[in-house]
């Protein structure tokens, strides 16, 4: 199987992404070869939350000319006496605040695309900063929007989630539709360029309410040009587009559905799409612990003063419970696609509320009592559920980081190929 990159990503910062992300890292970890990078170059908070003594991180890579590849630090044995996280490592930022580094520049960036591209692991996962600019933006999937962590304890941080789709939709658009875009070539596509890139800026100007999102983008173009190649293909990027999120220091219920659902899917639906199709993946509960673990250096899954229920035997009962579960349980489940003529026809948001709702409950009923070591074997249980046969590679992380000018190539192979991924 290709190797998957997971961007770890949330619009506003202390929501719990380095701690999501190092911790899911070891959870994969122990099914593959997994590396963490740390591409919050700024702050570098992963290298202080894992002990393990660094030798090589960002700064030789930045300025020794190192390859990613050598920059790997291992647990080593006092973090992980056992060897259940041997084929955990990870990359860390640089020792200290390095300006260049905090602030890379658009060819070190594509470097370390490359380099992420050509890391010798089964899954990368990213640890991104907080925001939207393009040290984000750069390593997000153009398909789907990595894992989107976000918490009821920080409303506003689930509208900046729902921010990060916009961007990541916009952006895959500005490209498909740009000048000279490959996607011209297709059959019945020479027409209306300059229209589309017009109204793609009227619908991402919030300030302007006479286009409020990408759907009414559609319907105005269905008015101008009828059932067209070009306005199936908008259709399709944002149909197939896949948001996942994980709801960190859950606190049950109503409370993530009112403060952190609602305002999510309505912002999506009402400033973005309601096409997409949005997965939760399950959640990690609030637990003091999980700070201390954090600042003992010691992330909670390394963490043996946590009580430990029989450690191993403890995820294979949790895996073998969940195996028996049907994925229409777990809300995972693939939506039909659409036809060319229902393009402009956008689904209700209240559909896409209800789908949450209903797969949140049906997870709490059985989880409710999952400790912070199951909360993580229910997520990598589902995010590999994501990535397995016969779904498509983009539907979860990627398979490979692209630059933005292979975007559109890799558009047209696919429509070309006339599936999706
Ligand atoms: N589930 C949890 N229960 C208790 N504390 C948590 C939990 N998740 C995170 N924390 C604590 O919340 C704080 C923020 O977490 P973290 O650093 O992981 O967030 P972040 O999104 O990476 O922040 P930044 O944007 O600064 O990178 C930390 O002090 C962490 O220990
Ligand atoms: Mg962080």
């Amino acid at each position: 199987m290709p190797k998957r990159i997971i961007p770890v990503a949330s619009g506003k910062g202390g929501v719990g992404k380095t701690t999501f992300a190092i911790n899911f890292a070891l959870a994969l970890s122990r099914r593959a070869p997994t590396v963490l990078v740390d591409l919050d170059t700024g702050t570098s908070s992963v290298r202080t939350t894992v002990s393990a003594p660094v030798e090589k991180d960002l700064y030789h890579v930045y300025r020794k000319g190192a390859r990613l590849s050598e920059c790997i630090t291992p647990l080593g044995a006092d973090l992980d006496p056992i060897g259940e996280f041997r084929q955990f490592g990870f990359v860390a930022g640089p020792r200290h605040f390095l300006a260049e580094l905090a602030q890379p520049s658009a060819a070190f960036r594509r470097r370390l695309a490359e380099e992420i591209n050509q890391l010798p692991a089964d899954y990368v996962v990213l640890d991104l900063r907080a925001g939207l600019d393009d040290n984000v933006l750069d390593f997000l999937p153009y398909t789907n929007s990595g894992v989107l962590v976000f918490t009821p304890h920080h409303p506003t941080a689930t509208l900046a989630a729902s921010d990060i789709v916009k961007a990541i939709l916009f952006r895959t658009l500005r490209q498909l539709f740009g000048p000279g875009s490959p996607v011209y070539s297709l059959p019945g596509m020479a027409d209306g360029q300059d229209l589309v890139r017009e109204l793609l800026d009227v619908a991402e100007d919030v300030y302007d309410d006479s286009i409020p999102n990408l759907d009414a983008l559609l319907k105005d173009l269905a008015d101008v040009f009828g059932d067209q190649p070009l306005l199936a293909m908008i259709a399709e990027v944002l149909d197939d587009f896949r948001v996942h999120y994980v709801l960190n220091m859950f606190n049950g219920v109503e409370e993530s559905y009112e403060r952190a659902l609602r305002p999510f899917v309505e912002n999506l639906s009402r400033n973005v799409s309601a096409r997409p199709t949005v997965t939760q993946l399950g959640w990690v509960v609030r637990d003091d612990r999980i700070h201390q673990s954090n600042c003992s250096g010691r992330p909670v899954l390394l963490d043996r003063r946590q009580p430990v229920r029989a450690r191993v035997s403890e995820e294979d009962a949790v895996m073998a419970e969940l195996d028996s579960l049907a994925s229409a349980m777990l809300g995972i489940q693939r939506r039909p696609r659409r036809t060319a003529t229902a393009a402009a026809k956008a689904p209700e948001a209240e559909n896409l509320l209800d789908a949450q709702l209903s797969s949140l409950k049906a997870m709490y009923t059985d989880r409710a009592r999952d400790s912070v070591r199951e909360n993580f074997s229910y997520l990598v249980y589902r995010a590999l559920n994501l990535i397995a046969p016969p779904r498509a590679p983009g539907e979860f992380g990627q398979t490979a980081l692209l630059q933005p000018e292979q975007v559109s190539r890799w558009f047209v192979r696919r429509s070309q190929a006339g599936q999706p991924g």
